[in-house]
Parts: C-alpha cells; sequence; structure tokens
C-alpha cells in the first residue's frame, strides 16, 4: 500500500517525529523506500550555491534516520532541493507519484496559535496523494 513514501523535514522536532513514525509505518510495508527532503530556503544558500556546512548541518540530521532505516532493512534515499518548502515539496510530488507523504503539524516558525504550520497547510491543500501529519 505505501511503497513510496516521502517526509518532509526542516530539523525541529516535529519533523524529527515525522521521520521516526514514517519508518515504523514502512516497517511494515516491505520494500517500501522512505525519500527523505529538505527544501534549503532560498536565503539560506547564495545564488543557488548551497554552503557545504549547511549540507554537513541536514546530513547530520538524517544521518540517525538513515542508521535507523537500514537497522530496519528499509531502503532511505535523502534528497535536497533548493527554494521555497511548500511549493517545492507539491511540485515533487507531482512529479513523482508518492503513495504518502509524512509531514510534521508544525515546524521551526515561532507563531504556535495554529494547529498547522503553513508549508504543512499548503502541502494538504494542494497534493493529490494521502498526506500523513504528525503531531
Ligand atoms: N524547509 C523544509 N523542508 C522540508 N520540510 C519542511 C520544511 N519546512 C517545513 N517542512 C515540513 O512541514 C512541517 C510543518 O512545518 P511548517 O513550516 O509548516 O510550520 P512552522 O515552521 O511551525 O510554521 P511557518 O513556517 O508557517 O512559520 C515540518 O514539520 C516539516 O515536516
Ligand atoms: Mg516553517
Amino acid at each position: 500500500m505505501y511503497r513510496k513514501i516521502l517526509v518532509a523535514i526542516d530539523g525541529s522536532h516535529h519533523s524529527l517525529k515525522a521521520c521516526e513514525h514514517t519508518l515504523e509505518l514502512a516497517e511494515r510495508f516491505p520494500g517500501a523506500t522512505v525519500y527523505l527532503l529538505h527544501v534549503i530556503g532560498i536565503r539560506e544558500g547564495l545564488e543557488g550555491e548551497v554552503s557545504t556546512e549547511l549540507l554537513d548541518e541536514m546530513m547530520a540530521i538524517m544521518k540517525p534516520f538513515l542508521k535507523l532505516g537500514r537497522e530496519k532493512g528499509i531502503t532511505c534515499e535523502t534528497l535536497f532541493l533548493h527554494g521555497e518548502a511548500g511549493p517545492i515539496i507539491i511540485e515533487h510530488a507531482e512529479q513523482n507519484s508518492f503513495d504518502l507523504i509524512v509531514m510534521g503539524s508544525r515546524g521551526l516558525g515561532s507563531l504556535k496559535e495554529l494547529v498547522l504550520g503553513s508549508v504543512s497547510q499548503k502541502v494538504i491543500k494542494h497534493v493529490r496523494c494521502p498526506v500523513m501529519i504528525v503531531k
């Protein structure tokens, strides 16, 4: 049922929980591949050039999950894209048919009044595949 699962990671504890949850879920679907996606913000990279420090930082965030995935026998792929998180995730989901997208309810933003952050809200609104929000 869930063979291609995309999990969106911004480094927040919400997204790390989402990632943990994804691996637990993927374990129940033999042959499933988990795609760990981080969208590097436009301001974080200089004119499309992304610093190696930033990539190192994100790899450091993703590494424990890649290790956990390996231990569980789940194929994991890491992906870095550049741009505005919401539209990029939506575009990527349109171009690749995922069976499920997993996201945190909130991210690194400081406004916490709303249940959902703007990125998760945009993705839910626009993608056609099922979306799982992890609180
Ligand atoms: N740059 C990103 N790359 C990948 N996934 C992201 C990115 N930003 C957000 N997400 C995903 O969206 C989820 C919700 O984050 P979101 O950014 O919507 O909330 P927020 O940061 O609290 O609010 P806002 O960004 O609207 O101020 C995260 O847990 C993560 O799964
Ligand atoms: Mg955010």
